[in-house]
């Protein structure tokens, strides 16, 4: 993790990000994680000293996006372990944190399994701990590769694609090092196309209600020089009708077998809007993200937020006023529809990509066939 540190070209930013580490102080192990509700105003630290705390972190979106809730999920279960909490507790506190992103679930299994096997081998409760450690640092690394591979493969889709160059492309939430152990997923396809001179233009769309893309993406492209643009989420149709929209690059929380893709609310208007004006939409994601146990789209779980993240405006540094702490922007009592996702249908997809390379057409078929070959490395 330490090469994340490095400075920019200019001598004062990082350039990564790096959103959670595992520290090993005289008093007992813990997880640091950068508090991503305090971004960008504040880089502040939350040290989790138990699952407790962190599932906590994870409601209340401190930490956050599908892969690096599995990775946080994992180091979750071995701090439990390490700490001589109950395994079992914790790991099924943490998978049922938030619902909608598979990743949470599979990274808490696999530290999980890894403990409940080293326990059974050895009976020996700290070497336990130790294994569900390897495992979570292992899903950390391999979580940092595959962004590698999906940007390669993501900017080979891209020029592919528009073979003009100078790609103006339109992003939604926040997809960068804040959500992966690497440079993340659509937005590290972004970022391969800016180091490689090919993206003219990232447009960030702000992401209502809690602002991922305002306060997290723009944090993040600023740090690497992109050329960026802020635009509320209604904004993004005039872009299009503009014609300044090239493609569409998302993530994805959980992708169904059938192609189906729940990502941020808001990634369906998108979709639709991209179909329309012939612009390819494209979800970038880690394999680990397809849930071959979801059939289909009407089978994701989608979670549904307080209302008053959207009755109100919250941030840190505002004077406590309404239920969620923050400032009214409807009349006290206002009822508010709020779910975290959307579920986009595989037909609006123009290409799903991982690390083993993109699936376009998007079929139930071509996605098994790249999730068995996923297992077999
Ligand atoms: O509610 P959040 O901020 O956790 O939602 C995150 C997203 O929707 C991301 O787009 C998704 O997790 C993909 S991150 C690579």
């Amino acid at each position: 993790m330490a090469d994340q540190y490095a400075r920019s070209g200019d001598g004062k930013r990082p350039t990564g990000i790096p959103a959670l580490r595992w520290e090993e102080p005289p008093e007992g192990p813990v997880l640091v994680l950068l508090d991503q509700t305090r971004l960008p105003a504040d880089e502040a630290e939350l040290v989790c000293t138990d699952a407790a705390v962190l599932v906590e972190a994870i409601r209340s979106l401190a930490v956050r996006g599908a892969p690096l809730l599995g990775i946080a999920g994992a180091y979750g279960v071995a701090l439990a372990a390490a700490r001589g909490f109950d395994v079992e507790e914790a790991a099924a506190a943490l998978a049922g944190a938030r619902p909608t992103a598979v990743n949470l679930a599979v990274g808490v299994g696999r530290a999980r399994a890894a403990h409940q096997a080293e326990l059974a081998r050895s009976g020996d409760t700290p070497q336990a701990a130790a294994a569900a450690l390897a495992a979570a640092r292992a899903l950390h690394r391999e979580d940092a590769e595959a962004s590698a591979r999906m940007a390669a493969h993501g900017l080979a889709l891209l020029d592919e694609l528009l073979p003009a160059g100078g790609h103006r492309v339109l992003t939604h939430c926040n997809t960068g090092s804040l959500v992966s152990g690497g440079e993340g997923t659509a937005f590290a396809v972004a970022l391969a196309a800016h180091r490689s001179g090919r993206l003219r233009r990232l447009w960030v769309d702000e992401t209502r209600p809690l602002l991922q893309g305002a306060r997290l993406t723009a944090y993040e492209a600023a740090r690497h020089d992109m050329a960026y643009t802020l635009l509320t989420d209604n904004a993004a149709g005039s872009l299009f009708a503009a014609g300044e929209v090239d493609a569409v690059l998302i993530g994805a929380d959980r992708i169904a077998a059938d192609g189906s893709v729940a990502n941020k609310v808001g990634s369906y208007p998108l979709a639709v809007l991209a179909r329309y004006h012939h612009v390819p939409f494209i979800v970038v994601a880690p394999v680990t993200t397809v849930d071959p146990d979801t059939p289909d789209g009407a089978s994701i779980e989608v979670e549904q937020r307080p209302g008053y993240e959207v009755t109100e405006v919250t941030a840190p540094q505002v004077p406590v006023a309404g239920a969620g702490g923050g400032i009214p922007v409807a009349p006290l009592g206002t009822q508010a529809y709020n779910p975290a996702f959307d579920v986009t249908p595989p037909e609006l997809v123009t290409a799903i990509v991982t690390e083993e390379g993109a699936v376009s057409p998007v079929t139930t078929a071509a996605l098994a066939e790249l999730c068995a070959r996923s297992r077999q490395v």
